[in-house]
C-alpha cells in the first residue's frame, strides 16, 4: 500500500509555547515515528516574512522552533524536516501557480480580507499595509503542498480555508493541463486549541499568556503559579471542570492520574499544591528535552546540518517534481521532435 504523506508547516515567527507543543509538536513527533505514514514538516520562513519584518526575530525564532523539534524527539529518518526557503522549487511553484490562480479566489482569503476590514474600521485605506505576499500567502502555501503531493494536512481551524483554497488551485490546474496535482485534504487538528493560556484565553503570544515549552525550571515554576484560579481556600472542593490548572493538567497526565487529580480537587486540595504538582508533571515530560535543546541551541551549525540534510531528501523530490510541472505547462528543453 502506497504510504499517505502527511505534510505541515510551521511559520518562523515566535518563540514555541506549551500549546504550540500540545497541539502540532507533540503529535507531529508520534506520528514521525509511525512506519505507515509519510511526513514532511517544515520551517514556513517565507510565509514568516509575510508577518514579520523583523530580521533578528525570524532568524531568532527559526533557530528556536528548529531545535525544538529535534529536542522534542522529531525522528528525522522517517519524516522529513526541512526549511521552505531551502526549496527553491517551492517559490518556482508558487509563481506557476499563481498564474492560474484567480484574483477572485484570493479576494475571499480570510486573512486579507480580516486586514481590509480592520482597515476600513480604523478609516485607513482599505489597502494600507497590504503587501502582495498577503494577498497571495495561500498561494505560497498551496504550492508547499501540491509540490510533494500531500494527502492530509494537519493544521489549526484558521488554516483550514488555505487547505481548501490548494485544493481549488490544483483542480484549476490539473483541468487546464491534465492531472498533475493530487488533490490535498484538509485534517483539522482538533488538539490545537485545547491548551488554554495562564488566563483562560487561548494561548498565544499576542494575549501575552504563554509559557514556552523550554523555559527554566524556575521559569515554568513561576508561569504555573500564575495560573488563574478562583478564592476558594484549602479544603474547599474545587471543580476541576471548572479550572485553568485541570485544563493544563489533562493535557499531560495519563488517565489514571486524571483520575486521581480529580478526586484530590473534590478532596479539596489546595491551589499551591496542584500547582506544585502540576509543575512536576510537566517538567517530568520537559526536562530531558530541555537539555537537548539547549545543547542544540549553543551549536546552530548542528541545527543547520539537520535542515540541509531535510532539504536534500525534499530536493529529490521536488526537482524531478517540479520538471514534470514545467513541461506540463509548455516549458521545456528546445529539441528537434522526432518524427
Ligand atoms: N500558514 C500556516 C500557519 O500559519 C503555516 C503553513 C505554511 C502551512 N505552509 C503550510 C501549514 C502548508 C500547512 C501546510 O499555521
Amino acid at each position: 500500500m502506497e504510504k499517505k504523506i502527511t505534510l505541515t508547516g510551521i511559520t518562523t515567527t515566535g518563540t514555541p509555547h506549551l500549546g504550540n507543543y500540545v497541539g502540532a509538536i507533540r503529535p507531529a513527533v508520534i506520528s514521525s515515528h509511525s512506519a505507515n505514514q509519510k511526513s514532511f514538516f517544515f520551517l514556513a520562513d517565507y510565509h514568516a516574512l509575510i508577518k514579520n519584518k523583523d530580521k533578528n526575530l525570524i532568524y531568532k525564532s527559526t533557530t528556536e522552533i528548529a531545535a525544538s523539534w529535534l529536542a522534542l524527539g522529531l525522528n528525522t529518518d522517517n519524516a522529513i524536516f526541512y526549511r521552505q526557503s531551502d526549496i527553491p522549487e517551492i517559490a518556482e511553484l508558487t509563481w506557476i501557480l499563481n498564474c492560474v490562480t484567480s484574483k477572485g479566489l484570493m479576494n475571499r482569503s480570510h486573512a486579507y480580507k480580516s486586514t481590509v476590514q480592520t482597515n476600513i474600521e480604523g478609516n485607513e485605506d482599505a489597502d494600507f499595509g497590504v503587501t502582495m505576499g498577503l494577498f497571495s500567502y495561500p498561494v505560497l502555501m498551496a504550492a508547499d503542498i501540491l509540490l510533494f503531493k500531500a494527502n492530509t494536512v494537519p493544521v489549526g481551524r484558521d488554516q483550514i480555508q488555505h487547505v481548501e483554497m490548494a485544493r481549488d488551485i490544483a483542480q484549476r490546474f490539473n483541468h487546464l493541463y491534465g492531472q498533475v496535482f493530487q488533490l490535498p485534504e484538509v485534517k483539522i487538528n482538533q488538539n490545537v486549541d485545547t491548551l488554554v493560556g495562564l488566563d483562560g484565553r487561548k494561548m498565544s503570544k499576542s494575549y501575552n499568556n504563554i509559557i514556552p515549552i523550554f523555559a527554566s525550571e524556575k521559569q515554568l515554576k513561576k508561569n504555573i503559579n500564575k495560573i488563574k484560579t478562583n478564592l476558594l481556600e484549602p479544603g474547599q472542593p474545587k471543580d476541576p471542570d471548572d479550572s485553568l490548572v485541570f485544563q493544563f493538567w489533562k493535557a499531560f497526565a495519563h488517565q489514571p492520574k486524571i483520575d486521581e487529580m480529580r478526586d484530590k480537587f473534590q478532596n479539596g486540595i489546595s491551589w499551591g499544591e496542584a500547582k506544585k504538582e502540576l509543575f512536576v508533571l510537566i517538567n517530568n515530560e520537559l526536562a530531558e528535552p530541555r537539555d537537548r535543546y539547549n545543547e542544540l541551541m549553543s551549536d546552530p551549525e548542528k541545527i543547520e546540518s539537520y535542515l540541509i540534510e531535510g532539504a536534500s531528501k525534499a530536493r529529490e523530490i521536488s526537482l524531478p517534481f517540479i520538471k514534470e510541472i514545467r513541461e506540463a505547462v509548455g516549458i521545456n528543453t528546445l529539441q528537434k521532435i522526432k518524427s
